[in-house]
């Protein structure tokens, strides 16, 4: 927080020393707090060198304030299904309104975030980029969409960035505020915990959670954060850093008939490949740059046409691993050219479901271990295996964490809470009644949960009955899918109750749903729509508008996945 003030302090010394000229506005549009890092960044890099800068998140914005402005950068990320941030989505749907005026003045640049296993790739930075342009600005140089491992290519961006404007932006004479501070902040980012700089903390305890039938594995997992001065708060996320299975590896490289010990060059040092692919290699997810790399060495005509078909490829991608598209289509590589085909390993972020209030240096996890079969190989996701199996009591591993002030308890305890969270979506929920109960909330609390089975997927049942009894969770609507001939859904339990729940949200409840992004989220928000017209007598516009407010007003907030 001390780094904060000193930097909300500089950029009012670097404004007023350049009063009526020029500077760089940066603005995100982040949903899990990646774009919102990056700007972060971004913005401490031009301060060292000088160049007068201030950032913002796209949602506390004026779109106003657009027409004085003299350089912009937009950082925005994408996700689901080419959808905007939902800080970005005001500021989007505005450049593209007719209340957008004329840009001529305004130079620009585009950083997008995004994830190109998607069909809509980067689709948020791409409407920025098109709609400034439309408007008029001038791009400053044109736009990149990063991929998952977008340290590179960000890097790259800023560099070029600051390479065009800096002539136009540095101020003559530094201020001595601006200097210290970026003294001040660097040292006060090298103390914290992130993404390049990961705690080593310990497993404490990976326990099932789903019972002996459940056709899901689901696992409660404690991670020790002792010494590490770690502050998370409830819809936080864990970031963790994960080594790939070595049976896995060894397989591989043995369908390429390339030595473990052979050694391979990674900026400037040496490896055996085998130790690179367990622990710098995205192996455990397939991804479209590994076919379009990799097809050249295959020369095989189907792998190759099948690169250039997105939607095909999608489907393709999503039911193997690296390894099963080398046993389909072998080829002769190299070490070398095998890892240049290959994604730098990404930490995976999973929703916190504890409180500090409740576990202190702890953090728990709810995490769904994902395996399939193909073709007789057993396939395990990297991180959710490694925490299930494979790391032992004890054992290290990488954390940071990942702010989400997307996903906030009301700052009022007396407000009350509607949560939907069905599998793990439940995690920050088990957070949030925790935090509820340490604060003592006189709000109150509703809880949608649904899986499979009763008997066998009643994730935290104990503890859910516990916080009844205690009168902390108010309500609770269970949706078990395969317990009755038809399915039950949550959705299905939020149209039971529409009335009810209409007058939560009139009386001002906050909503939150964790979860399936691809098809749950959607479900619910469709549930809620037929909520809202019924119970509150209005169009299927007005309900959709009704929903905007409360998201812009963060009464509505997701985090899905
Ligand atoms: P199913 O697997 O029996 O179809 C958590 O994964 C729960 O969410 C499961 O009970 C699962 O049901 C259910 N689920 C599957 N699709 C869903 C959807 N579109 N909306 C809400 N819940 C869904």
């Amino acid at each position: 927080l001390a780094g904060l003030a000193q930097s909300g302090q500089s950029v009012q010394a670097v404004q007023s020393s350049v009063a009526n000229d020029k500077k760089l506005t940066i603005l995100y549009g982040s949903q899990t707090g990646n774009a919102k890092s990056v700007a972060a960044e971004f913005k401490a890099l031009l301060e060292a060198k000088n160049i007068p800068v201030t950032l913002s998140n796209m949602a506390d914005y004026k779109a106003k304030q657009l027409k004085a402005e003299t350089h912009l950068v937009v950082i925005a990320s994408t996700h689901g299904e080419g959808d905007a941030p939902d800080d970005a989505v005001e500021l989007h749907e505005f450049l593209a309104s007719k209340k957008a005026v004329k840009l001529p003045d305004l130079k620009f640049s585009v950083l997008g975030l995004g994830d190109s296993s998607y069909e809509f790739f980067c689709q948020t930075g791409k409407d920025f980029d098109q709609r400034l342009a439309d408007l008029g600005a001038k791009r400053i140089i044109d736009r990149v969409d990063c991929d998952v491992d977008y340290d590179d290519a960000c890097q790259a961006w800023f560099g070029a960035v600051i390479a065009k404007i800096s002539d136009e932006l540095l101020q003559q004479s530094a201020t001595p505020a601006v200097t210290s501070n970026a003294r001040a902040q660097a040292s006060n980012k090298a103390s914290v915990y992130n993404k390049k700089n990961p705690f080593s903390a310990s497993l404490l305890e990976s326990q099932k959670i789903t019972g002996r039938d459940s056709v899901k594995d689901i696992r409660h997992i404690e991670i020790s954060l002792e010494g590490s001065g770690i502050q998370y708060r409830p819809g936080d996320a864990l970031g963790v850093w994960f080594k790939n299975d070595a049976a896995l590896v060894d397989e591989l490289l043995q369908l390429l008939s390339i030595q473990p010990s052979a050694t391979v060059e990674l900026a400037g040092a040496k490896y055996t490949v085998r130790d690179a692919l367990i622990n710098q290699f995205e192996l455990t997810q397939s991804y479209p740059t590994f076919i379009s790399a990799y097809s050249a060495f295959t020369q095989n005509k189907q792998l190759i046409d099948l690169a250039t078909d997105k939607e095909a490829l999608r489907t393709y991608l999503a039911s193997r691993q690296i390894v099963d598209i080398v046993r389909e289509y072998p080829a002769h590589v190299t070490a070398q050219q095998l890892l240049d085909c290959l994604r730098k390993i990404t930490p995976r972020l999973y929703s916190i479901a504890s409180s500090q209030d409740e576990v202190e240096d702890e953090v728990h996890l709810t995490v769904a271990l994902l395996q399939y079969d193909n073709e007789g190989n057993l396939r395990q996701g990297g991180a959710s295996s490694y925490l299930a199996a494979r790391l032992e009591a004890g054992g290290e591993l990488g954390v940071f964490v990942e702010h989400n002030d997307n996903f906030r308890l009301p700052d009022d305890p007396n407000t009350d809470v509607i949560m939907i969270g069905p599998g793990t979506g439940i995690a920050p929920f088990r957070a949030f009644m925790q935090q509820r109960q340490a604060d003592e909330a006189e709000g109150k609390n509703w809880l949608f949960f649904g899986n499979p089975n009763y008997t066998q997927d009643f994730l935290y049942q104990t503890e859910w009955q516990r916080f009844v009894k205690e009168g902390v969770l108010t309500k609770v609507s269970l949706a078990f899918s395969r317990d009755q001939e038809q399915k039950v859904y949550v959705q299905h339990r939020i149209k039971e109750q529409g009335a009810e729940l209409y007058q939560w949200l009139e009386k001002g409840a906050h909503l939150y749903i964790c979860g399936d992004a691809n098809h749950m989220a959607k479900d619910v928000h469709d549930a809620l729509i037929h909520v809202v017209v019924e119970f509150g007598g209005k169009t299927a516009e007005q309900a959709e508008l009704y929903l905007t407010d409360l998201r812009r007003a963060k009464r509505y907030q997701k985090d899905v996945y």
